[in-house]
């Protein structure tokens, strides 16, 4: 059996809605992507939404329109995706690292605020695989110290923190919807703020910095983030598919919590800290041996991802940015033990007890006694 790591639900309503707005004379950005920010803003609870090529460029608009530039440092997750780092070293600012908790994997607040420098001017967080941070924590955080949060929610559309939706914490936040996200539009992102400032500067960053009252009148360094109306329209059918595509993904995991349940040691589960509902864009476990367990998976055929194996200050990328001998210990170690499981819409029960059969034989435990779980 093979068993891809993720699979988008790309339907006939899909196809429809590309073929209408092909049809309707308007492709680039117009009113399907308005209509898009604002079904997104009322979801995520938020006053204005931006709609962007991608979740990287959506990074990047946030650091211009808090005004982020030259030796500003900005600290992220040592255990990050790059994206958020190369929006920061395109601003010409400096990438900075604090370690992660080692059970949500998420910024760890204390590691925060030593790291902190007099060049220090934003957190940028990310809800690690769907799980929205501690944001009481990082907003205290930059009170203390005059800092801006920038919450990457890349992959928690549809988590949420006592009921506030992931995409609504810090003061700019961002959300992508590449293709193996939850909801997709291809390629794609968006912007999320309470702040109209922020919001209006960021539509001018997103159009070449020009003047909204004036052609060619560039008032802002800025680019061309545009979104299309093509992606918008299957946006707009993919956040329609949201209620069913999150209700999937969080009955898997559960599924997955009771196939791995009498474990221990073996597997250290995902954890989910309390009043939160997880985004559950990963099933991210932690085993030993990780990479003789993966090369068991992959000749089983079972796909998997490692997110992320090399924490950012040992990326090739980075790493002469960083002291020799620099180290975020937890990071490290979570990075090296760490497997993201298959989760996507369309698994079978039957496909996913593969998976949970593969993964028990990898890590050396005997077959689930199938009764008691399915
Ligand atoms: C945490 C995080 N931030 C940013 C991004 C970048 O989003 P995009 O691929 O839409 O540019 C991703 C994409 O996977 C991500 O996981």
């Amino acid at each position: 059996m093979q068993v891809p790591w993720a699979e988008p639900v790309l339907g006939e309503e899909e196809i429809q809605a590309v073929v209408e707005t092909l049809r309707s004379g308007w492709v680039g950005m117009g009113p399907r992507v308005k209509q898009f920010e604002a079904s997104l803003a009322s979801y995520v609870g938020v006053e204005h939404a931006i709609a962007v090529n991608n979740g990287t460029s959506a990074l990047d608009i946030c650091l211009k329109a808090l005004g982020i530039g030259r030796d500003d440092e900005v600290i992220m997750p040592a255990m990050g995706y790059i994206a958020g780092a190369f929006a920061i070293s395109q601003n010409a600012a400096r990438l900075a690292l604090a370690d992660i908790d080692p059970r949500t994997f998420n910024i760890d607040p204390n590691d925060v605020e030593r790291r902190i420098t007099p060049r220090t001017r934003a957190i940028m967080a990310i809800d690690y695989g769907g799980q929205v941070c501690d944001y009481d924590a990082l907003m205290a955080i930059a009170r203390r110290h005059d800092l801006f949060v920038i919450e990457d929610a890349a992959g928690a559309l549809g988590g949420s923190w006592r009921g506030q939706m992931a995409g609504s914490f810090g003061h700019m936040a961002i959300t992508s919807f590449h293709v193996a996200k939850v909801m997709t539009t291809i390629e794609g992102g968006m912007v999320f703020t309470h702040d109209a400032e922020l919001a209006r500067r960021a539509r001018i960053i997103r159009n070449q910095g020009e003047d909204p009252a004036q052609k060619y009148r560039h008032v802002m360094v800025g680019n061309n983030f545009r979104m299309t109306d093509i992606s918008a329209a299957i946006g707009l059918v993919q956040f329609g598919r949201l209620p069913a595509l999150l209700a999937s993904r969080k009955r898997q995991c559960e599924r997955y919590n009771a196939g791995f349940a009498d474990l221990g040691d073996l597997i250290q589960l995902p954890h989910v800290e309390p009043d939160r509902e997880h985004g559950w864009f990963f099933y991210p476990i932690l085993v030993h041996d990780r990479d003789e367990v993966a090369a068991r998976l992959k000749a089983h055929g079972v796909d998997y991802r490692i997110a992320w194996p090399i924490p950012l200050h040992q990326q090739p990328a980075y790493a002469a940015g960083f002291p020799a001998g620099t180290r975020y210990p937890v990071a490290e170690d979570v990075a090296s033990r760490l497997l993201t499981l298959p989760l996507f819409h369309a698994m079978t029960d039957e496909q996913q007890d593969y998976v949970i059969d593969t993964v028990r034989a990898a890590v050396g435990a005997a077959p689930l006694a199938t009764a008691s779980v399915r």
